[in-house]
């Protein structure tokens, strides 16, 4: 897999490898919504509104309520709030998967787009009638964040899973916004997990002996869990590993977006040989795609290139509305379900349900 990370090679687009960084020229395009803006204005932490301007493909009545919203300045998680109605998906009621389909979402890098797929694909297979359950286990607790989870340290959360041999259903919370989709949160406490696991044995199958406690157990098991992983190889990403059937890998439409993939598919072949047999590398998802750059259009070629069988169809573009949603504690998919990356996120979760999942090993299934 050596050859995956060819892609972006100095010689062949490094101009266009820094187009981030500097002012891009406008230029009208039909993939590209006008909610779009560089990355510099996307992301602005602490509940600030952000400065784009209306979605294109937005109707009054969501554009108006949005002015409203703005004038009333900027939204705490902490703000009362009405659940908002998402609108069913296309594609929507979603078949259901046979068995409970687990999906770990990794990357080694950060700020790939982990977080933000995890929880808007679990919003969008929501919104299309599936149960959907999100285990946070990033001790940012940024999944947790975009739901609306509270994850003050001590709130009771994964950590009290791995550590303490709590069993999941007692940290699974309700997603306030979504009905359907359930969220077992991560506080700053996992930060320590790490270490505190060392000593523990079997510590890389101790989130799988949870997640299968609690399928075993629960009245109505979720048709998807989607586990979102912190930016590294350690033992919570391998706990992870071992409790995914599928992994899902988030792939940045930028010059260094496969550096590193082979390290990624190397320990997940390390899984798959020691831990967790029937892993599959089932789906990478393009994220950040900007239609105004070469460069973003290269990386998909090459992508799919490397990974035909894997790579979703949909792409979701850079979008201010994707990044602004967790800061007010929503998922696009209900903060802006008429936005360009919304609607991104809802055929890839349409893409998701309608593939067949790998076959599982009878013995290791859930
Ligand atoms: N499609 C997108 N458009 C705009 N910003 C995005 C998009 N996807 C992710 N982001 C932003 O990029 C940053 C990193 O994303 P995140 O999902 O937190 O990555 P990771 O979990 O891999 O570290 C966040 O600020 C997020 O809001
Ligand atoms: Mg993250």
């Amino acid at each position: 897999m050596d050859e995956a990370t060819g892609v972006g090679d100095p010689g062949d687009g490094r101009s266009a490898a820094f187009v981030h960084d500097t002012v891009i020229p406008e230029q009208a395009s039909p993939e590209r919504g006008e909610d779009e803006t560089p990355p510099d204005v996307a992301g602005t932490p602490g509940g600030q509104l952000h400065t784009g301007s209306a979605d294109a493909a937005t109707p009054d009545a969501v554009t108006g309520a949005r002015a409203a919203e703005e004038a009333a300045g900027p939204v705490t998680n902490e703000a009362p709030r009405e659940r908002p109605s998402i609108p069913p998906p296309p594609g929507a009621p979603f078949p259901r998967p046979e068995r409970t389909r687990i999906f770990t979402i990794a990357n080694q890098k950060g700020g790939v787009g982990k977080t933000t797929t995890a929880v808007n694909l679990a919003a969008a297979l929501a919104a299309g009638g599936s149960r959907v359950l999100v285990i946070d286990t990033d001790p940012q607790g940024n999944a947790s964040t975009a739901l609306g989870i509270d994850h003050r340290a001590g709130v009771p959360s994964v950590y009290d899973v791995l550590v303490e041999d709590a069993p999941l259903a007692e940290v699974v919370h309700d997603c306030p916004d979504v009905p359907g989709l359930t969220c077992v949160p991560a506080t700053i406490d996992l930060a320590g997990a790490e270490i505190e696991l060392v000593s523990f044995v079997a510590r890389e199958m101790r989130l799988q002996r949870a997640v299968r406690a609690y399928l075993e157990t629960v009245a109505e098991a979720p048709d998807y869990i989607l586990i979102d992983c912190p930016p590294s190889l350690g033992l919570l990403t391998i706990n992870a590993f071992v409790a995914g059937h599928e992994v899902l890998i988030p792939i940045q439409c930028e010059y260094y977006a496969l550096e590193g993939l082979s390290m990624l598919l190397r320990n997940i072949e390390m899984i798959q040989r020691h831990l967790n047999p029937d892993l599959r590398l089932s789906t990478i998802l393009l994220t950040m795609y900007d239609a105004r750059t070469r460069l973003s259009s290269q990386v998909v070629d090459e992508v799919r290139n490397h990974f035909p069988d894997q790579v979703l169809r949909a792409t979701v573009p850079r979008s201010v509305r994707v990044s602004e949603a967790p800061s007010h504690g929503q998922t696009v998919i209900s903060y802006d379900p008429a936005s360009t990356g919304a609607l991104a996120y809802c055929r890839a979760a349409a893409e998701l349900a309608t593939r067949p999942a790998p076959a599982v090993n009878e013995r290791n299934a859930q």
